[in-house]
Parts: structure tokens; C-alpha cells; sequence
């Protein structure tokens, strides 16, 4: 048993013995600055989550072909490099945009295939390498992939080469980067929050909640990797 003396002394130990650790440990520990991050596809499902997490300690940006505080579409090159010009340097962008073609093989043409991979893939690495040029050194891209890319379903063959694609630019890019340039791929399964748009389409698929797949994407711009592609699924 302590006396009220002790008590005082032995509190002022502890949290004596606990400044000192944290002095220890804050070289190595050192916060995050305030970033500038450029969400494309902001007012989404996916871009909404990110927003939010990455909102709460960074200056976020919104991208969207209508919505959002600049417009560009990630179809059309000039539209997005126009964007970029008016948003000037920024130290991270996500794209969390991109529409592949859905529909049965068998009655897909040629045109609507490419129309997909122009609409996903392609546009994801359009908004890429349009960023180059605007990106703090150091600074880091984001894409959006998604687990058809090894778990196929019916219908889904334009999305699984888009999301696959998308998977390998950020591998090989990463290696092409200067500047300490990073590039990485978030591949999510279903949003929980979109099993109602989607849910009928990847019967017997594993969920995840917006805010679980937001983590990646704070992963990929905070914790320095890249050429990495963070699966949200198992
Ligand atoms: N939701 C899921 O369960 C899920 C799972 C895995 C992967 N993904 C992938 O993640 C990406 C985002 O999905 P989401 O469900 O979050 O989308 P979403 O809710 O439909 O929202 C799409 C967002 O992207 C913007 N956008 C759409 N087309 C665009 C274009 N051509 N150019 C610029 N911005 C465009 C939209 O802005 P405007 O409304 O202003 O056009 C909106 O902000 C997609 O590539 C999707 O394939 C989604």
C-alpha cells in the first residue's frame, strides 16, 4: 500500500518512464504532413470513403466528369490535363473512377470491348500519366482495380482484363517512376454499400465496407510502398 506521497511519486515515474519512450520512439514515429490529395471519382462510392478517412488530416480535392470542384472526364485526355492545370501541385491522386462493359461474350463486339478497357483501364492510366507533371516529388498515384481481375464471373471478362491491367501498370510503373514517384493499385471486392447495384452480379462474393477498402487507399499514400496492389478480399 502507498502512501499519498508515493502515489504522487510513482505517477510522475510512469509518465516520466512514458515521455521517454516516446522521445525514443518519435524519430522514427514522425506524423504525416497536411497533403494535397486529388480524388477522381470523389462523389462515389469508393471516393466518398476515401474522402472521408483522408479528409479528417489532409486538403482533398474533388475530380468528377459532373460532380466535384473541377470536371474532367478520364475518357478524354485533354479534359483531364485541363483539371490538373487549374488544381496546379499536389502530392497524391486516387482514381476511383472508371466504367468497363458488362455483358455476355457471346454478343459483345469488338467495339464495346475496347469501349470497355477505354472506359477503366485506359482511363485510369490516362489520369496517371497526366498526373506526372503535376506530382510533388515524393508524391504518390492511386488506381482502382478490383478483384474480378482473378475471380471471374459471368458477363465480367472486359472488367477482369481491365482490373488486371490496371494491376500490372501499377507493378511496372512503379519501376519507371523518378523523383521518388510512387504508383499503387487498390483491388476491392463488392462494396457492402453497392451489394444493391452489384450484389446480383458476383452471387456468393465476400463484401467489404466502403470505409475497410478507404484504408488501402490511406495505406498506398501514407505508408510509402509502392507497386503494390492492396487486395480488399480473400
Ligand atoms: N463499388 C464497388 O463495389 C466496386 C468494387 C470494386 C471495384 N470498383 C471500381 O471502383 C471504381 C469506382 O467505383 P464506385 O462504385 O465507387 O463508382 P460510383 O459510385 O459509380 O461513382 C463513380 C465516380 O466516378 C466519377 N466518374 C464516373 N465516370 C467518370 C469519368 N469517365 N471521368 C471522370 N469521373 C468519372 C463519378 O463522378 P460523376 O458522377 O461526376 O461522373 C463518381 O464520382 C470503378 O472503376 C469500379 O469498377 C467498385
Amino acid at each position: 500500500m502507498r502512501t499519498g506521497g508515493e502515489n504522487c511519486r510513482h505517477r510522475r515515474a510512469v509518465h516520466a518512464r512514458r515521455a521517454g519512450l516516446q522521445n525514443r520512439c518519435s524519430p522514427h514515429l514522425t506524423r504525416r504532413a497536411v497533403m494535397k490529395i486529388v480524388i477522381v471519382g470523389a462523389s462515389g462510392a469508393i471516393g466518398r470513403a476515401v474522402a472521408e478517412l483522408l479528409g479528417a488530416r489532409h486538403e482533398i480535392v474533388p475530380v468528377g466528369r459532373s460532380s466535384g470542384a473541377h470536371h474532367a472526364d478520364i475518357t478524354d485526355p485533354a479534359s483531364i490535363a485541363a483539371a490538373l492545370e487549374s488544381i496546379g501541385r499536389f502530392d497524391a491522386i486516387v482514381v476511383a473512377a472508371g466504367d468497363p462493359h458488362f455483358g455476355p461474350l457471346t454478343d459483345t463486339s469488338p467495339a464495346q470491348f475496347a469501349a470497355g478497357l477505354g472506359g477503366k483501364l485506359l482511363g485510369q492510366i490516362n489520369v496517371a500519366l497526366a498526373a506526372l507533371p503535376w506530382l510533388a516529388d515524393g508524391g504518390s498515384i492511386t488506381l482502382t482495380s478490383g478483384c474480378l481481375s482473378e475471380q471471374p464471373v459471368r458477363g465480367g471478362s472486359n472488367a477482369s482484363v481491365s482490373n488486371a491491367g490496371i494491376d500490372a501498370f501499377a507493378r511496372s510503373a512503379a519501376v519507371d517512376l523518378p523523383r521518388g514517384l510512387r504508383i499503387n493499385a487498390v483491388s476491392p471486392t463488392v462494396l457492402t454499400e453497392s451489394l444493391p447495384k452489384y450484389g446480383d452480379y458476383l452471387p456468393g462474393f465476400d463484401d467489404a465496407p466502403a470505409a475497410k477498402v478507404a484504408r488501402a487507399y490511406r495505406r498506398s499514400i501514407e505508408a510509402g510502398e509502392t507497386g503494390q496492389v492492396y487486395r480488399v478480399w480473400s
